[in-house]
């Protein structure tokens, strides 16, 4: 199948917008909430409600679409590289939803051929569209967006995931301290938003596909660095630690992380 990139373009921000509709209802409704793996790993009526919203739309005009989303189809074996993939994240930071009713996102990353083609990262209650891709370049809300300054770790803002700062992996205490602060917003969407302009220098995380596929295809448009902790390429389809970050930084935490080994 094609990569309609004006249907796409079209449509997409219009599900997005009904979407968040529905998010901002429930705000006044009693919402399901029931714990996955552990308790601080949560699921809603409304990830589901979304998800299955998004999925009957692709179905509907993008039939044979190949569809990845979290909730409900995370089966990433029998993926065809050629065909059209979407990748769906449907409330992104399930657990600020929960807590805060802030700083979550909606996601969407679309490839072909393997290749990234289109990331969509609505940050819901900024009411703010991060989407682009490699033929147009990047917009939040239709605005195109310069490439953020390739800031080194020394001075700039990192993001980093809870449990690895906690549990130290790759020397991580040591490279917070180098930087000019750590910030954890609890949504992976939300921190890459600040990694494009500029507010953070780098994100680290361990990441699933639907965590990622957007904001790999929006950051490397961008030409940040996504890239796993030792420099390799990331496949979009497993579960890694991943780094989104300025080249400058990237190269300061590599060289960090390494003599830890
Ligand atoms: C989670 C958030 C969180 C990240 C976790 C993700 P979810 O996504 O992005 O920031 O640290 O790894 O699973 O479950 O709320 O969609
Ligand atoms: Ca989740
Ligand atoms: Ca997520
Ligand atoms: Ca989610």
């Amino acid at each position: 199948m094609e990569f309609q990139a004006d249907k796409i373009d079209s449509l997409v921000p219009q599900w997005l917008m009904t979407a968040r509709k529905m998010i901002l209802e429930s705000f006044s409704q009693k919402i399901e909430i029931e714990t996955k793996t552990s308790r601080n790993d949560l699921v809603t009526g409304l990830d589901r409600k979304i998800e299955q919203f998004l999925v009957r739309k692709i179905q509907e005009c993008f039939p044979g679409s190949q569809i990845v989303s979290e909730e409900t189809r995370p089966t990433i074996n029998e993926i065809e590289e050629e065909g059209l993939l979407w990748i769906i994240d449907p409330i992104d930071g399930t657990m600020n939803f929960v807590k805060q009713k802030n700083d979550f996102a909606i996601m969407i990353g679309i490839f072909r051929g393997g290749k990234g083609q289109r990331g969509f990262i609505y940050d819901v209650m900024a009411d703010r569209l991060y989407h682009g891709g490699p033929d147009q370049g990047v917009y939040c809300n239709y605005q195109k967006m310069k490439s953020p300054p390739d800031v080194p770790l020394v001075d700039g803002l990192l993001g980093v995931g809870g449990v690895m700062l906690i549990n130290n992996k790759y020397n991580l205490q040591k490279i917070a301290l180098a930087s000019h602060g750590i910030r954890i917003y609890g949504s992976a969407g939300i921190e890459i938003i600040h990694v494009l302009n500029g507010q953070l220098i780098g994100y680290l995380s361990h990441l699933h596909p639907w965590d990622l596929a957007a904001g790999k295809i929006l950051a490397e448009t961008l030409g940040l660095v996504v890239k796993t902790i030792d420099g390799r390429e990331v496949n979009v389809l497993s579960s890694i630690d991943v780094l989104v970050a300025s080249k400058n930084a990237q190269k300061d935490i590599i060289m960090m992380a390494q003599s830890h080994c």
